[in-house]
């Protein structure tokens, strides 16, 4: 039995989903903890692509839990499309429950989260528009609306009465849009009760029981810790804490549940919307990486600009989250380069630093330079079939991370993947 945490070590997008999926075929429970719809969780199962954004990455397996934790902000309308969606496709799928303490993301959170976006201009964040800052807010200001409120429907209605009122204030005065219709809303969401009644129930006992049995858990971060709204590069971050921390806030355990923490790296960085990123190729090297890495957004389909693997950030994930492995992805994506860079140390007013910091906007980058390798390395099943300078940059990563680089994935698919 054990309680792992999987993280991303970036700004996300790491191939959490695909790290889960295989796992969990040595796991019996899968927990989001964090997030909301924003996430996109990609598997590849057969040649076919799973994009998981409020299911856990464990629900194409019948045998397992797959639990909604109290951390996540639900778009409810979206859950109940991605599950059907999925049962359709998939006969069997994971055994759903959602927290009642799980936190509703509503239809003018995501409204307003697009027209505060529009207002913001040229300093907007490049949010996902899935209302995630909004909703995260309002249950920090105490007027959200939980999972919990929808299976008490006079109190559900009051509390969208009392809400709404004031948010359609803010959406026509503030904004100058249309205000959203209460009857719509209500009707919507009380129309979900049979979807909820079997699934939503107290999570925090559910999971304690599950810990208790002897289960082994799978907590699913998403996005990135260069995300984390207290630890990323505020403000272009999200509203959660998808660091491994957040996991103990955001499924109800105690830090002494966990057993160990995973942290997701992926062989260079991306990153989708604005803001810093000092290892960033705004060059032909950036798009050819771009395009052989697929690199566009799973939930918008922005393009995800990309860079080299920044090492000071790598190390200063290590630190915050507490890895204890690895699991490095889409090192295929880098074959064919004479030379792959990854950065050790930033440079800031001129002095040296190996520490991270997230005011990244006079840092620039020092670079140690290694030799690239060719060849389709997707069909690889050990360590040692790989070309000597993949080993070497593996072997680096782990130098400077200080953490055992157990899982190396060479391909977007269930199967192409390396253990050591
Ligand atoms: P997540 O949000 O962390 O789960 O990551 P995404 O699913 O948003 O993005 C990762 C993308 O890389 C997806 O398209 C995955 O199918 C793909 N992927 C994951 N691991 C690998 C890998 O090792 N090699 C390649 N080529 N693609 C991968
Ligand atoms: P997964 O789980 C990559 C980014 C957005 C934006 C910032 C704030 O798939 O790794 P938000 O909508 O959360 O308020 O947007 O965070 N972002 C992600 N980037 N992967 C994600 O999730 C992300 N979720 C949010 O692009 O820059
Ligand atoms: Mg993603």
């Amino acid at each position: 039995m054990s309680v792992t945490a999987i993280v991303g070590m970036q700004w996300g997008d790491e191939g959490k989903g695909k790290v889960v999926d295989f796992l969990v075929k040595d796991a019996d429970v899968v927990l989001r903890y964090q997030g909301g719809s924003n996430a996109g969780h990609t598997v590849v199962l057969n040649g076919k692509k799973y994009i998981f954004h409020l299911l856990p990455s464990g629900m194409l397996y019948a045998d397992k839990v797959c639990i909604i934790g109290d951390g996540v902000v639900v778009d409810l309308p979206l859950l109940v499309e991605e599950y059907s969606a999925l049962k359709k496709e998939v006969k069997d799928v994971g055994d759903l429950k959602i927290s009642e303490l799980a936190h509703l993301v509503m239809p003018y959170h995501k409204l307003i989260d697009e027209l505060e976006e529009g207002r913001r201009g040229s300093q907007k964040i490049g949010t996902t528009k899935r209302g995630i800052g909004p909703a995260y807010a309002d249950k920090a200001e105490r007027t959200g609306i939980r999972i919990g409120d929808i299976l008490r429907p006079a109190l559900f209605e009051e509390k969208l009465r009392r809400v709404l009122d004031r948010k359609n204030e803010i959406i026509a005065k503030i904004y100058g849009g249309t205000p959203l219709n209460f009857k719509e809303i209500r009707d919507l969401y009380l129309g979900y009760t049979d979807f909820l009644k079997d699934k939503v129930c107290n999570t925090v006992y559910l999971l304690r029981s599950l810990i208790d049995e002897g289960k082994s858990i799978l907590l699913e971060g998403a996005q990135g810790t260069l995300l984390d709204i207290t630890y990323g590069t505020y403000p272009y971050v999200t509203s959660s804490h998808p660091i491994s921390g957040g996991a103990c806030i955001g499924a109800g355990i105690s830090p002494k549940d966990i057993d160990e923490v995973i942290g997701v790296l992926k062989a260079y960085t991306t990153r989708v919307g604005m803001g810093p990123f000092p290892t960033e190729m705004e060059d032909p090297l950036g798009s050819l990486i771009r395009e052989k890495g697929g690199e566009f957004g799973a939930t918008t389909g922005r393009p995800r600009r990309c860079g080299w693997l920044d090492g000071v950030m790598m190390r200063y994930s290590v630190k915050i989250n507490g890895i204890d492995r690895i699991a490095l992805t889409k090192l295929d994506v880098l074959s064919g380069l004479e030379k792959v860079k990854v950065c050790v140390a930033y440079k800031v007013g001129g002095k040296l630093t190996e520490e991270f910091t997230p005011f990244l906007d006079d840092v620039s980058p020092v670079y140690e330079e290694l030799d690239g390798w060719s060849g389709d390395i997707s069909k690889a099943k050990s360590f040692d079939e790989l070309p000597s300078e993949a080993k070497r940059y593996i072997e680096f990563i782990e130098e400077i991370s200080g953490c055992k680089v157990f899982f190396i994935g060479v391909g977007p698919g269930r199967e192409e993947v390396i253990l050591r």
